[in-house]
């Protein structure tokens, strides 16, 4: 039984988000394998750094949906650049797992997060834009050449309706929403950030249970470092640089428990969230030699001998 996390980069950019993905994976101490598809748009140095990096790097050919008759529908979501996002759809051919995760190369895993190789084929976590349909950044499936050669006729006759792989793939797998409720991913699978209104209270509350980090839309943290300033979008952008500037030993990490998982330099936003979900740092920096210390200080008690 073979399993593993797949992830896609078609040039150097996006390559330097699947590293640092990668080293995310090893940091939550996942005991599967991670593979890497690319293709020949990357460059032969960051090709052989993920060649040294990834347990497996897979050459794939480029599909655009802007070389179908649907090009003009990606212009709905304002991303002319994501028509290469049908390359994805590669990942079916990789029949040597009988099950695999793919994750977006923008994705940035925070908790060990490998119990979703238990979820049933095919499971993905609810749009923010329209959560009656699933959002194609983080899915769980098992690889199959028949459902390969599906996605590639539906790509050349129906299309898709966004112009890139999640339209597709809602269009092939419909019935999502109505499927038990073992294949809709909860959304800390495939946190994204959002200004809706009920978005910041929930955030304040649930926050601290993330584990998957989506950056989706044309700002990417390896972009910049700023953000629009939503809630989860400055903590996170300093914890995947923190990521990024990782330097791993090719050997595996030993399974890391979630204290062990790096943190971003500053991590008291976190931790107030963590505390306010209920979730206190028992042993860390909320421990209670920690607390009454701080107690302490701002009673100006002086410290006992
Ligand atoms: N991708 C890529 N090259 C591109 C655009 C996209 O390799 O030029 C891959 C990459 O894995 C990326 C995924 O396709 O994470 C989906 O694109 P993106 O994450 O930009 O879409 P968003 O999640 O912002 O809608
Ligand atoms: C979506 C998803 C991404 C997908 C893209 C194109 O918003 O986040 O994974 O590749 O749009 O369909
Ligand atoms: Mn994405």
């Amino acid at each position: 039984m073979s399993q593993a996390w797949i992830t896609l980069a078609t040039n150097d950019q996006y390559a330097r988000g699947a590293l640092t993905l990668l080293n995310s994976l090893h940091a939550s101490g996942t005991t599967r394998k991670v593979h890497c598809l690319i293709t020949n748009e990357v460059s032969a140095a960051v090709r052989e750094e993920l060649e040294n990096k990834f347990d497996e790097v897979t050459v794939v050919d480029v599909f655009n949906s802007n070389d179908t008759k649907f090009q003009e529908n990606l212009s709905l979501i304002g991303r002319p650049d994501l028509g290469v996002t049908f390359t994805k759809l590669h990942c079916w051919r990789l029949t040597q797992y009988t099950k695999a995760v793919f994750l977006d190369a923008d994705t940035m895993v925070i908790q060990n997060a490998d119990e979703l190789f238990d979820r049933p084929d095919f499971s993905a976590a609810a749009d923010i834009g329209w959560p009656d349909m699933f959002n194609s950044g983080v899915f769980v499936f098992s690889p199959s050449l028949v459902i390969y050669r599906a996605l590639m006729h539906l790509a050349t006759s129906t299309g898709s309706f966004d112009g890139g792989d999640q339209g597709l793939l809602n269009e092939y797998f419909s019935n999502w929403r109505d499927l038990p409720s073992a294949h809709r991913l909860p959304f800390i699978y495939n946190m994204t950030g959002g200004e809706f209104y009920s978005y910041a209270a929930a955030y304040r509350k649930y926050g601290g249970q993330t584990k998957i980090v989506h950056f989706i839309g044309a700002q990417k943290p390896w972009n910049s470092t700023t953000t629009d300033g939503s809630l989860h979008k400055s903590e996170h952008y300093q914890q995947w640089h923190s990521f990024s500037e990782q330097k791993f030993s090719p050997a595996r990490q030993p399974k890391a428990d979630a204290s062990s998982v790096p943190q971003a330099e500053d991590d008291s936003d976190m931790r107030r969230i963590a505390w306010e979900a209920g979730h206190p740092d028992y042993l860390g920096k909320d421990s209670f030699d920690n607390i009454k210390k701080a107690i302490d200080e701002v009673l100006a008690v002086p410290p006992k001998k």
